[in-house]
């Protein structure tokens, strides 16, 4: 049986990138799909591919940075498909000021794990993966590492702060919700060839600094850190809580 038969699922950020990525896995793997992103265009791209895979899809527009959005998303989810097993909490942001990257990167996160939650216990079971960072492991190197550019510097911050937070509220969130079958992990990604990657792609050299940073030789691709979120968010991953996963080529192993 596909590991996520009759498993609803929710992801943030399902427009692009390594949401959509997680998206297409989970509804490949059995799911039935809320795709959920500020962007409800691409939602709805991502929901007709899931749908061009014969499983069932519905798009959310939502704001993860606005709790009310979150918490009625959750919500609508319960009432309409009758259950929340999986939520990807996913979407977020780089290059941006403090106040926007620390609102969707970390209290979007937060959000999504105070209303799930208390779903998830209600139901008796349930698995979240928070999408966190190499930078929720340690500090960002280059090209990060400008002091005399308070433009990079606050946005870098703010990323690292974020992500560090994103893997304290895991750890959080699961020893507080261990007894009642909730599961709640972080994946720790390296660098992957996503849109939010493009500025520092862009420059001059970038690719090569990039790939650079990462032992195994080569940045990583969404899927392949969609299969480590699907394996933590699965049965197979049953006595995994509490945990941040590196999935970053030995980035976090130099
Ligand atoms: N690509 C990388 O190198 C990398 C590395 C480590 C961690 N991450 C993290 O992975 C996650 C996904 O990033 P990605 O690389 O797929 O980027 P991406 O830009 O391709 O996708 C991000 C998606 O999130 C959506 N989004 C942004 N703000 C939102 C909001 N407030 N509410 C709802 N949706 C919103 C965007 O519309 C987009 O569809 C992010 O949390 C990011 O920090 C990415």
């Amino acid at each position: 049986m596909p590991a996520f038969e009759d498993r609803i699922s929710f992801v943030t950020g399902a427009g692009s990138g390594i949401g959509q990525a997680m998206a297409l896995r989970l509804a490949s793997e059995g799911a039935t799909v809320v795709c959920a992103d500020i962007n409800e265009q691409s939602a709805q791209a991502t929901a007709a591919r899931i749908e061009g895979l014969g499983a069932t899809a519905v798009v959310h527009a939502l704001d993860t940075a606005r709790e009310e959005e979150v918490a009625a998303a959750l919500a609508r989810t319960c009432r309409d498909l009758g259950r929340l097993d999986v939520l990807m909490n996913n979407a977020g942001v780089g290059n941006r000021d403090w106040e926007t990257t620390t609102a969707i990167n970390l209290d979007g996160v937060f959000f999504g794990l105070k209303y799930a939650c208390p779903i998830m216990a209600a139901q008796g079971g349930g698995a979240i993966v928070n999408t966190a960072s190499i930078a929720g492991l340690g500090a960002l190197m280059r090209p990060m590492e400008y002091h005399d550019d308070p433009v990079a510097v606050e946005s870098a911050s703010a990323y690292v702060a974020a992500k560090h937070g994103v893997v304290g509220l895991t750890k959080q969130f699961a020893v507080a919700f261990g007894k009642v079958g909730v599961r709640v992990n972080a994946i720790c990604p390296g660098y992957i060839k996503t849109p939010i990657i493009a500025p520092v792609m862009a420059r001059e050299g970038g690719a090569a600094m990039l790939t650079a940073l990462h032992p195994i030789g080569r940045l990583g691709k969404p899927e392949e850190v969609a299969a480590v979120a699907a394996f933590l968010a699965s049965d197979a991953a049953s006595f995994v809580t509490g945990a941040a996963v590196p999935v970053d080529g030995g980035y976090s192993a130099r």
